[in-house]
């Protein structure tokens, strides 16, 4: 076997598909890009994710507690990746970027309405911010845009490279000790 060097690990285990996160801090909706989360718990659904304090979204998460989780598609695979290097606090990113925007209905934050799928969250828990920048969420709305004629999702690898999901393996049959956790 080959030694990866540790630091590397984000590489095998981040690969959840790429998400958009969206706040809505005194009126002004942002936007950005996030590859570090992970389910938590079945129910209540909760969401660990971690957005970096020089992020200007984690200065709305913290404040208002709330932002919506969405899914992108292979569409807006160069969208994902310039709406995650650049910051909110120059500008508009969805006027910059063209994305289109529903009210929320449990949350200030918008949904993106070109996306596959959109969470509604809210912070639970925020114990482990200030050491790892970790909000624990959790998923309150769930919206899902069937209509949409591309549904691969993209997974990223590191450094801007992502996998393709593409097809789909139904193995439930043979899932016969599965329990919700916790
Ligand atoms: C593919 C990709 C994945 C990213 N994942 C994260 C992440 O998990 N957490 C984070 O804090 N920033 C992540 N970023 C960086 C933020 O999206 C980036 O810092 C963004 O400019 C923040 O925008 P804002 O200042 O408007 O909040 C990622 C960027 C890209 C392109």
């Amino acid at each position: 076997m080959k030694e990866l060097p540790a630091l590397q690990a984000c590489r095998l285990l981040e690969p959840g598909p790429i998400v958009m996160v969206s706040t809505c801090d005194n009126g002004r909706a942002n936007v950005m890009t996030m590859g570090f989360h992970m389910m938590i718990q079945h129910d209540p659904p909760l969401i660990g994710c971690v957005i970096g304090p020089w992020d200007h979204s984690y200065h709305a998460l913290r404040k208002t507690g709330e932002c919506v989780i969405a899914v992108p598609g292979l569409d807006l695979a160069e969208t994902v990746v310039d709406v995650g290097n650049c910051s909110g606090a120059d500008f508009d990113k969805f006027e910059r970027f063209g994305l289109k925007t529903r009210l929320a209905e449990q949350v200030s934050a918008p949904l993106l309405e070109d996306c596959l799928a959109n969470i509604e969250c809210v912070v639970v828990d925020d114990r482990l911010r200030d050491p790892y920048s970790l909000f624990i969420l959790e998923a309150k709305r769930i919206w899902l845009n069937e209509g949409r004629t591309e549904q691969r999702t993209l997974h990223h690898r590191g450094d801007g490279t992502f996998a393709i999901d593409n097809g789909m393996l139904d193995l439930s049959d043979r899932m016969v000790k599965w329990r919700h956790l916790p």
